[in-house]
């Protein structure tokens, strides 16, 4: 009786099963829940005490690093290229004239000639060679010292002067700063203060000045 009504049977199940898919009676049950994926969360660097601690302490000391090896002299090339700046045709603008410089170099031989000819156009400014003379004579007939190797005596004149040079300036700036002793009835100051002609300070230029000091350091005993 199964065996015979067996495939009957089997398509029933069959049937009903497929029904029972079709038609679901109750809701079907919900899938499982889904794994969530745990979001990636970006590590934020925290101001992390061990990464503080990381920090190293100790200055690096500098270690100077041997040569590794015999630098290579690179050798230059055979054929240096020149380049040939083309000639351009356009004229170079006229050249400035040179400004003259403020100071100009202290010149002797303008010094001999402000010393033996005076300031020109300044008639009241007394000639230095009015009062010195620059050879030897035998009667000094003028009011001032002889100036005849004054540049041998110069540095050695006033203990209180650094250099011939500062000497002979203050010679002239500062007449009574150091008094040349008389020479026997020779008499070159009077109460302390020289017969040198007093206010050069005010009347000759730096240059002038320069100029003249300049010339007197020509001045040594041949
Ligand atoms: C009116 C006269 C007179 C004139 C001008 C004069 N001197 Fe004199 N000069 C003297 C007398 C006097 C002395 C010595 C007294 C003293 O030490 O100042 C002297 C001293 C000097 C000395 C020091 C000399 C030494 O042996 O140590 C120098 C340098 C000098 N004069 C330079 C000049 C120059 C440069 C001028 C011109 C710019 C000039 N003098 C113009 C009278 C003159």
């Amino acid at each position: 009786m199964i065996a015979k009504h067996a495939p009957v049977l089997l398509l029933v199940t069959l049937l009903a099963t497929l029904a029972g898919c079709g038609a679901p009676a109750t809701p079907a049950p919900p899938f499982p829940p889904t794994l969530e994926l745990p979001t990636r969360v970006p590590i934020q660097p925290t101001p992390d005490s061990r990464l503080v601690a990381v920090t190293p302490q100790v200055q690096p000391t500098r270690v100077a690093l041997e040569p590794t090896a015999t630098p290579t002299r690179l050798r230059p090339s055979p054929t240096p290229t020149i380049t040939l700046i083309p000639p351009t045709n356009t004229p170079l603008p006229p050249t400035e004239t040179p400004t003259p410089s403020p100071t100009p170099q202290p010149d002797p031989a303008r010094g001999a000639q402000l010393f033996a000819n005076g300031f020109a156009g300044r008639p009241d400014v007394p000639t230095c060679a009015s009062c010195h003379y620059v050879e030897p004579v035998e009667v000094n007939d003028l009011v001032g010292p002889v100036m005849y190797g004054i540049a041998d005596r110069a540095g050695r004149r006033d203990p209180n002067e650094v250099s011939a040079v500062a000497y002979l300036r203050n010679s002239i700036l500062m007449p009574n700063k150091y008094l040349v002793p008389n020479e026997g009835d020779k008499v070159y100051a009077v109460g302390g203060m020289s017969l040198m002609h007093q206010t050069y300070a005010e009347e000759l230029t730096a240059d002038e000045i320069n100029d003249l000091v300049a010339y007197m350091l020509t001045l040594r005993a041949r």
